[in-house]
């Protein structure tokens, strides 16, 4: 039988580190914490296997399409496939800058939507049979969430394209960039736009693995909202534990063959939402 393989990105603190921990107590295959730096992604495997656990490290930079390149080429030698890709990492920024805000915009995006995109991009085509992708977002990814109505329906069109999502997340960067946003009815925070985007990608993904069932069967992809979680990310401020956020992914991770929960927006309580009505 072929050896399976789940994969985390961002893993070795935070949210992925307590997703690494709980796919190696409960998912028989190899996992995969990966960090875009290799030192802080050892350190934390070491942790891991100070408690008994086996991760596997490797490097993994999501904005770096170098980087992607050779974990993917590394997974394609040695393995049959992929069977969980769980795309943890992300970035906030804590203080808004006015001046420097279309810079914090181009650096959210660039990790949060646009990464995300370039892993799945670059990983899909090694996924096996009953592949399980869990893109981490947040309850920022309300579409309710974007004031004008416009930009709302061009979102949650059900034939809107990955292209075209692509071409309206450049949008959301240029009129920040001309500082236009607001008044042209998008959101002040470029994480909400982000976390949005991946509301729209997860219902695309899904939509594709349907039509191209014949060729890739029962491959789900869904969006999960972590809930306010005690990491850097909030200054540890939030209200759950990062082992309780990691609990729903991991749920979400080894969801069962032809489950219904496809294409969904899936809350920290396991409450299944559809996206595009969020
Ligand atoms: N905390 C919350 O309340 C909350 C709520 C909703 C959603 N989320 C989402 O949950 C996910 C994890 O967040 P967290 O709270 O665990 O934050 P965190 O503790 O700050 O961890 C973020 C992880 O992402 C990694 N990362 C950042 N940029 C990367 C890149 N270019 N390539 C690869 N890895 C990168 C970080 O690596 P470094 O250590 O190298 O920086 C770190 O491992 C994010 O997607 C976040 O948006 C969090």
């Amino acid at each position: 039988m072929p050896e399976r393989v789940a994969i985390v990105t961002g893993g070795n603190k935070g949210i992925g580190f307590a997703v690494v921990k709980q796919l190696c107590e409960k998912y028989y295959g190899n996992v995969y914490l990966t960090a875009r730096d290799v030192t802080r992604g050892q350190n934390a495997v070491k942790q891991l296997e100070e408690q008994g656990l086996r991760p596997k490290f490797h490097q993994l930079d999501v904005t770096d399409e170098d980087s992607i390149r050779t974990f993917r080429n590394y997974l394609a030698g040695k393995y049959m496939g992929v069977d969980i890709l769980v795309n943890n990492a992300g970035i906030a920024f804590k203080v808004p800058a006015e001046e420097g805000l279309y810079s914090q915009a181009l650096d959210t995006l660039d990790v949060n939507y646009f990464g995300i995109r370039e892993v799945c991009k670059s990983l899909y085509p090694l996924l096996n049979e009953h592949a399980r992708i869990v893109h981490v977002s947040s309850s920022s990814a309300r579409l309710s969430l974007i004031p004008k109505e416009s930009l709302r329906e061009k979102f949650s069109d059900p034939n809107l394209t990955e292209s075209q999502l692509d071409a309206l997340l450049d949008e959301f960067l240029e009129a920040v960039r001309l500082k236009r946003h607001l008044e042209e009815g998008w959101p002040h925070c470029a994480y909400t736009v982000s976390k949005i985007g991946i509301g729209a990608l997860t219902e695309i993904q899904q939509r594709k693995f349907e039509t191209y069932k014949l060729v890739q069967f029962d491959i789900v992809v869904n969006a999960v909202n972590p809930g306010y979680v005690q990491t850097d990310m909030t200054n540890y401020k939030g209200i759950l534990a990062p082992e309780h956020a990691a609990e729903v992914i991991v749920y979400s991770a080894l969801l069962p063959r032809d489950t219904k929960i496809r294409g969904k927006y899936i809350r920290f309580d396991k409450v299944v939402q559809v996206w595009s009505k969020s």
